[in-house]
């Protein structure tokens, strides 16, 4: 009989159920005559706290609360991509179809549309060994292969499999010795994290195509980065820009309860991106998890749970996963305002105090791993926090520094200043850099590790002379110092700004950045020796050269090795002879 008890107390998504004996955490729930989708957060004694993903309006005390006896869980199969779901994987597109509004309330929609047909191709036969997280044949979606695995904890040997054809999610497509029927399709809790095999140490870098991310703080694949900062800052242009130039297969981009009219502009933008790889709409390899900040807060939590199972599905597959979060502080927020609806004793500005140790768990999901059939796959998690005005000593920025591995700070300061992408490379670091060393002497240069600690140095020192500036003026500067500022404004305007809506600037290959430092830090070393011979700033700057390596940016992958040959050569003469 299912467990059945009554609605105690109501208070916005939290609803306190009593009389709930034998239900367990994170149990979904029925409540009240219509039917409205919850779950159990807390369990005590008989009572059970309810977080309701759905409007309570409307719910009086002493309506029923059924258990369903099933946790939260996901509908993994072909029929993702190109979507775009809430919090709970609930299809939003065709609601926004049919009505432009919410879903109906208590309403069950599926998550993988059952009419749709797939074509599948069996990989296995009567008689094979089949093993939990192994492929038992492909789906095509788009130009991407979707496997289908067999669901974890299941296995044996095939009794019957389907020919190549078209089926739906919901057909049985192959059954195990057994008896167990196998579907396109198959459930997985969102809060348990999908098993693999091994994890691997991360050793190859997550490149997005952005300079001063790739070049000075490094993602690795199945690395975590958090990205704050505060309103207007740039946080949601970087994640896009990440999503679409990333070397990820796949990416889930979950767009969390951010203001009503930001999440539009998700939901209109997402839809238009063009995917380098392909030419083809980038959500044909995206799935979309949106929550506006005007859809029950209840859903918002789980959001980030629902998109990190997506993702470890896709990983599970053997693909490299990118997972965008904007942003994790309303994910808290939503934490927040449950947690005190249901009367938790608070911590740090009204924080639960199990906000830390959610969001290492939400981080710990990430990583590459030897999947369960025994190839590579991983899930790198980028997540935005936007701390209220730019604070980042509050509680959700300070959690996350603590657990993700690069810390790509935003500021405010270089974003009013036009400076884009405005981050701050004083604030950021990545903790992947030393790790990646061996990567980059193989596939890059063998002196690459070098040549970008040379332009870190020249980096900090101008803006250590910058300070001096401030105090004394530019006139106290000797020719040599003078050149380190123009060396370093070269660097900082032509080569960690990046316009990210120019269409060859948008994205810079390792390759061309490499080859824009030796550029960048011949012209340093050659205008040195330049003054020593008797040449003037002036005369250096005034050189054609010059402007050639402000305008390195803009020019395309493909011409780029003559164009800096060129220049290389150009440099080797010297700045002796003024132009
Ligand atoms: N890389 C960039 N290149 C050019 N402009 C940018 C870049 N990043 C941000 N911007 C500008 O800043 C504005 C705000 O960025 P946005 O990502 O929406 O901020 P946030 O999400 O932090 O509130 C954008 O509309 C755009 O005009
Ligand atoms: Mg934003």
């Amino acid at each position: 009989m299912a467990i059945t008890g009554k609605v105690q107390r109501i208070s916005g998504p939290a609803v306190i159920a009593e009389g709930m004996m034998g239900a367990r955490m994170y149990d979904i729930v029925r409540v009240g005559e219509e039917n409205l989708v919850g779950e159990i957060i807390r369990l005590d004694g008989t009572t059970a706290f309810v977080q309701v993903y759905e409007d309570t309006g409307g719910l009086t005390v002493g309506q029923e609360v059924v258990s369903t006896g099933l946790p939260l869980a996901v509908e993994l199969g072909p029929g993702m991509l190109n979507g775009i779901f809430d919090g709970i994987q609930r299809p939003l597109d065709k609601i926004f179809e049919a009505s432009g509004t919410y879903i109906d309330r208590g309403i069950t929609v599926n998550s993988l549309s059952r009419e749709a047909t797939w074509a599948f191709t069996p990989g296995v036969a009567k008689g094979d060994e089949v093993k939990a997280g192994h492929p038992i044949g492909t789906v095509p979606e788009f130009s991407f292969t979707h496997k289908i695995l067999v669901p974890p904890g299941k296995g044996g040997t095939i009794e019957s499999i389907v020919p190549a054809g078209e089926y739906t999610v919901d057909d049985v497509i192959a059954t195990l010795a057994d008896g167990t029927e196998l579907k396109m399709m198959h459930p997985w809790p969102v809060r348990q994290p999908r098993p693999f095999e091994k994890k691997l140490d991360p050793v190859t870098p997550f490149l997005t195509g952005m300079r001063i991310l790739d070049v000075l703080f490094p993602l690795t694949m199945g690395g975590t980065a958090a990205i704050p900062g505060p309103f207007g800052s740039g946080k949601t242009v970087t994640q896009q820009s990440v999503a679409k130039y990333g070397n990820a297969d796949i990416v889930v981009y979950v767009g969390c309860g951010e203001r009503g009219n930001e999440m539009t502009d998700v939901l209109v933008e997402f839809p238009e991106l063009e995917d380098p790889q392909t030419g083809n709409p980038l959500m044909h390899r995206t799935v979309l998890i949106a929550n506006t900040s005007n859809m029950p807060v209840a859903a918002r939590e789980a959001s980030i749970y629902t998109g990190i199972t997506l993702a470890e599905y896709f990983r599970d597959q053997g693909y490299g996963v990118s997972i965008m979060a904007d942003s994790t502080s309303r994910w808290a927020e939503a934490l927040r305002e449950i947690s005190s609806r249901l009367e938790e004793m608070p911590a740090e500005e009204g924080y639960p105090p199990y906000l830390a140790s959610r969001l290492a768990a939400f981080y710990e999901r990430g990583g590459r791993v030897t999947t369960l059939a025994g190839e590579q796959g991983a899930v790198s998690i980028i997540g935005a926090v936007s701390p209220a005005g730019g604070d980042f000593s509050e509680p959700v920025t300070q959690a996350t520094l603590r657990i993700t591995g690069c810390f790509w700070a935003l500021d405010a300061s270089l974003a009013r200043r036009r400076h884009f992408p405005a981050i701050n490379w004083n604030r950021s670091y990545s903790l992947f850099t030393d790790i990646l060393e061996p990567w980059y002497r193989e596939h890059v240069a063998q002196d690459y590790p070098e040549l970008v600690e040379r332009a870190v140095g020249l980096l900090q020192r101008e803006s250590d002379l910058q300070e001096v500036v401030q105090l004394v003026g530019p006139d106290a500067l000797q020719d040599q110092e003078r050149l380190i500022i123009e060396a370093g404004r070269i660097l900082r305007q032509d080569f960690l700004q990046q316009n990210g809506f120019d269409p060859v600037d948008a994205s810079c290959s390792l390759e061309k950045a490499y080859g824009m430092l030796q550029m960048m830090l011949k012209f340093y070393e050659r205008a040195r020796a330049s003054l020593e011979e008797g040449a003037t700033i002036d005369e250096i700057l005034a050189n054609p050269v010059t402007e050639k390596i402000n305008r390195s940016r803009y020019v395309p992958e493909d011409d780029f090795p003559a164009y800096r040959d060129d220049v290389l050569k150009q440099l080797d003469a010297g700045f002796a002879v003024a132009a």
